[in-house]
């Protein structure tokens, strides 16, 4: 075995989205494509000699033959260390929580998150900081910059794959490389964080629960906590061994993806709680029987019952949502004298304000939630988050959302996704909308007087920095709005999302039917975009 150091040329295409770069597998299985942008992240990253990188992925097809390479190059550019999850596993909060855990320098998470897997779908690579979050544009764009010059990276040849199979410590030419049991630390934090003796005893009285992993990375999490170690019972988690290929699904937790679960929950012997995680397991969908529970919601729940979670109470600095996340959060913000942040959609702008010790929690209305714990939202955590509130409150879920419509006030709220749309047509409805946005405050659109428009710009409060064309925004004086924005993680055309969002304070008008309760809404969003016109859709592809 020796280092080598082996002649490339650059790929033009390998600049880091907001969740690092995602590819099919036949892109990234290209002649150096892979280790071309490996080598761009080790040289943008400073000073990393003999320090330790985190490296694991959530399992999909690729996942194995990624993790060699990068092992491989790791030992050949210094290293002193790798930390790798048992058979290349780690959820992406799970290497959060290590990096974070044993002050690595970094870690290299491997996963296209929602995306499908197999060997025509999905791959990706992202690179996560010191702090356990994704990296920060500056280090992103670097890294793109590295991968237009790269002429070379170091590996080594003859060297024999590393037996991933057990945990256990190897040195591969000079640099250790620890396989390590990919649940413990993880579980470990998640028994500090919550009560899990009150939870169990809920268990232990015959509560019930379905928890579907989608055959992704969460399943071994959710067995070990759920079942293992808070005692529900056996076959609680469905769909709970990995697979290469999702078993052919799209493991991302919605209502239409993880159709067993939503039908199982409407049934008259449906389980008292029902959740989803995603490929990667940081996002997470919350259900109760009967009843689905919004993101939204969801996050202004969390924030509102925080003080029944013994390591949450009377330390929520602030709250953070994305912006096309519907205010509800903001309402409880208001009644606790929280500080609420409105930021771009993307965990990054959350980890400034976490760092910065501005906020605890935070959430997006795309499934996910999270808190400072670590920098990366997190499903189980936000599963678990609800199991203590449940145990604390000795309610329903319905019971519990109810009550928090009648005192704050039901944000009705739903996306609808126009995927692969024709580029050019995309673009130019957010062009004819920018346009627009800039005078119709204070005017009429149908029965609704807008309040403000624009297109959302942010000013990140800890380093100033400025992000601009985040989203049009259209709010209106009864508290309704709707958001038009390009989906940045797409892999074919482009997504269009339209987010619509309807405040009802009447407590008689609390169970209305979504679509309806955002009727009015969604038809003036169709004539101001003029959707249908320059896309020639006439349905969205998928309503969440
Ligand atoms: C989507 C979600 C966004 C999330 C991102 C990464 O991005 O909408 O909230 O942070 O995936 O999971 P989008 O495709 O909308 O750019
Ligand atoms: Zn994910």
């Amino acid at each position: 075995m020796s280092l080598i150091t082996v002649e490339t040329t650059p790929y033009t295409d390998q600049k880091p989205g907001t969740s690092g770069l995602r590819k099919k597998v036949t892109h990234f299985q290209q002649t150096h494509y892979l280790e071309n942008f490996v080598q761009a992240i080790f040289d943008s990253i400073g000073d990393y000699k003999g320090k330790t990188l985190v490296v694991g992925g959530d399992g999909r097809f690729y996942n194995l033959e990624a993790i060699q390479i990068i092992l491989k190059m790791a030992a050949a550019n210094g290293f002193g260390k790798v930390m790798v999850g048992q058979n290349g596993i780690l959820s992406t909060p799970a290497a959060s929580v290590l990096i974070r855990k044993y002050q690595s320098f970094g870690g290299i998470i491997l996963s296209a998150s929602h995306n499908p897997g197999g060997p025509d779908e999905d791959f990706g690579i992202k690179y996560n900081t010191a702090n356990g979050g994704p990296a920060a544009e500056k280090i992103t764009d670097a890294i793109y910059a590295h991968s237009q010059q790269i002429e070379q990276y170091h590996t080594l040849k003859d060297s024999v794959d590393i037996d991933l199979t057990q945990p256990g410590s190897v040195t591969l030419e000079g640099m250790q490389i620890e396989v390590i049991n990919s649940v413990s630390d993880y579980a470990q934090l998640m028994s500090e964080l919550f009560d899990f003796d009150a939870i169990k005893k809920m268990f232990s009285s015959g509560f019930s629960l379905c928890f579907d992993a989608m055959h992704a990375v969460t399943g071994p999490y959710a067995i070990e906590i759920l079942e293992h170690r808070l005692g529900a019972a056996s076959g609680s988690v469905i769909n709970g061994i990995p697979k290469m290929d999702f078993g052919g699904g799209h493991p991302d937790p919605n209502l239409v993806h993880a159709h067993e679960l939503a039908e199982r929950m409407f049934l008259d012997n449906a389980p008292d709680f029902g959740a989803a995680s995603d490929g990667d397991g940081d996002r997470n969908m919350i259900l109760g029987k009967n009843i689905f529970v919004t993101p939204s919601d969801s996050l202004a729940i969390i924030t509102a019952n925080a003080d029944k979670i013994p390591s949450y109470k009377g330390k929520i600095l602030g709250v953070a949502r994305s912006m096309p996340t519907s205010q509800a959060a903001d309402k409880v913000a208001e009644k606790l004298a929280l500080e609420c942040y409105e930021t771009p959609t993307g965990w990054k702008f959350f980890g400034n304000l976490m760092d910065a010790d501005k906020v605890t929690l935070c959430g997006e209305e795309s499934f996910g939630t999270g808190s400072s714990h670590i920098r990366e939202k997190d499903g189980l955590w936000a599963v678990l988050f609800w199991l203590n509130i449940l145990a604390a409150r000795k309610q329903s879920v319905q019971q519990i959302v109810q009550e928090h419509w009648q005192e704050y006030g039901r944000n009705y709220y739903s996306r609808h996704d126009y995927e692969a749309v024709d580029s050019a047509a995309a673009n130019q409805l957010m062009a004819i909308l920018r346009e627009k946005v800039t005078t119709l405050s204070g005017t009429q659109m149908g029965s609704l007087t807008v309040s403000y428009s624009d297109d959302f710009c942010y000013t990140d409060p800890v380093d100033q920095s400025v992000s601009e064309h985040q989203g049009i925004r259209i709010g209106f004086t009864d508290g309704s709005r709707m958001v038009f924005r390009l989906s940045g993680t797409g892999t074919s055309g482009a997504t269009i999302r339209i987010y619509y969002e309807y405040y009802e304070t009447d407590p008689d008008k609390m169970s209305q039917d979504t679509q309806q309760a955002l009727d009015n809404i969604i038809r003036l969003s169709l004539e101001v975009s003029q959707l249908k016109e320059l896309t020639g859709r006439t349905e969205p592809t998928v309503i969440t």
